[in-house]
């Protein structure tokens, strides 16, 4: 593997048994991602998606295959400790709440990241959460804010800012627009698009939107039935699909393969006017 090369996942299996059948989440997948890139992953609900981000992050097991991110196989990560291990990979998730203690502070629940790896002074450690707020377009004084007291897209650009703290390697990010309302998702993924522009950031983004992983990233896998079934260039996948069923995810959104724009996306959200909930 090149120093290029942020990811491979190499004939990667996992079946999961029901009563009365094998479900193949991953069914011999393989895929390579180059460091600094952002490679969107789209399917439909139970093509798998989540079953390899959790193989990725070490979540769930494979029956056979090999994982291999930053140089280093399961075998290789699973000795690592502390921040030597939390750096490879980390995954931020479609609940931002589930990534965040309702007790802490957004200021003491980032603040605890950073020091696991860092000795700061306590006016250090404000000035990083500040630093890192600011990444995600948030004022300073959210810090001493609780989680219940934040919106649901705040919340969210609270869990990358957590992530961010970590200074990932590898961000594997499962749907986490999904649940919020379209402005909402519009901002962040504008926000994921400059994070990635400014800090190089290498990314798995996934979503079963393609409008939304078009938008951002600049390569594409599409997964059907635990299957990599089509792999290229955002715009490649979206203008000239070559699978049935990429095919059949452009058709179901016509405006993406006619005029090449989003319906997810409102232009003027796109080109990022400020929106109310980014500024409450
Ligand atoms: N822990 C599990 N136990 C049994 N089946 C599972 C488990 N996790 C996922 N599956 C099954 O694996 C398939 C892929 O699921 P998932 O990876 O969640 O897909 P996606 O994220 O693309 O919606 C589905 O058929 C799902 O029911
Ligand atoms: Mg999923």
């Amino acid at each position: 593997m090149s120093n290029e090369t942020i990811l491979e996942v190499r004939d990667a299996c996992i079946t999961f048994e029901k009563r009365d059948s094998v479900v193949h989440a991953a069914d011999h997948i393989s895929l390579t991602m180059k460091r600094g890139a952002m490679l969107g992953l789209v399917g439909e609900s139970g093509s798998g998606k989540s079953t390899l981000a959790k193989a990725i992050v070490g979540m769930q097991p494979l029956d056979s295959g090999q994982i291999i991110i930053d140089g280093l196989s399961q075998h290789d990560r699973a000795k690592l400790r502390g921040h030597a291990r939390a750096e490879i990979v980390q995954m931020v998730f479609q609940d931002p709440y589930s990534s965040l203690n309702p007790r802490m502070s957004v200021g003491d629940a980032i603040g605890e990241v950073l020091e696991t790896y860092e000795h700061l002074s306590a006016e250090e450690l404000r000035d990083s959460v500040a630093e890192l707020l600011r990444l995600v377009h948030l004022p300073a004084e959210v810090a001493s804010k609780m989680p219940d007291q934040l919106s649901g897209g705040m919340r969210q650009r609270i869990a990358v800012a957590k992530c961010l703290a970590v200074r990932p390697k590898l961000i594997v990010a499962d749907e986490i627009t999904s649940a919020l309302d379209v402005s909402v998702q519009a901002v962040v993924l504008n926000l994921i698009r400059s994070l990635h522009e400014q800090l190089g950031l290498s990314m798995l983004f996934i979503s079963h939107n393609l409008a939304a992983v078009r938008y951002i990233c600049d390569d594409i896998a599409v997964m059907h039935h635990g299957r990599i079934v089509e792999v290229g260039p955002a715009e490649q996948i979206v203008r000239s699909p070559k699978d049935p069923y990429t095919r059949s995810l452009v058709g179901a959104i016509p405006s993406l393969g006619d005029a090449g724009r989003d319906v997810l996306l409102d232009p003027a959200l796109a080109a990022g006017a400020p929106q109310p909930e980014g500024q409450r």
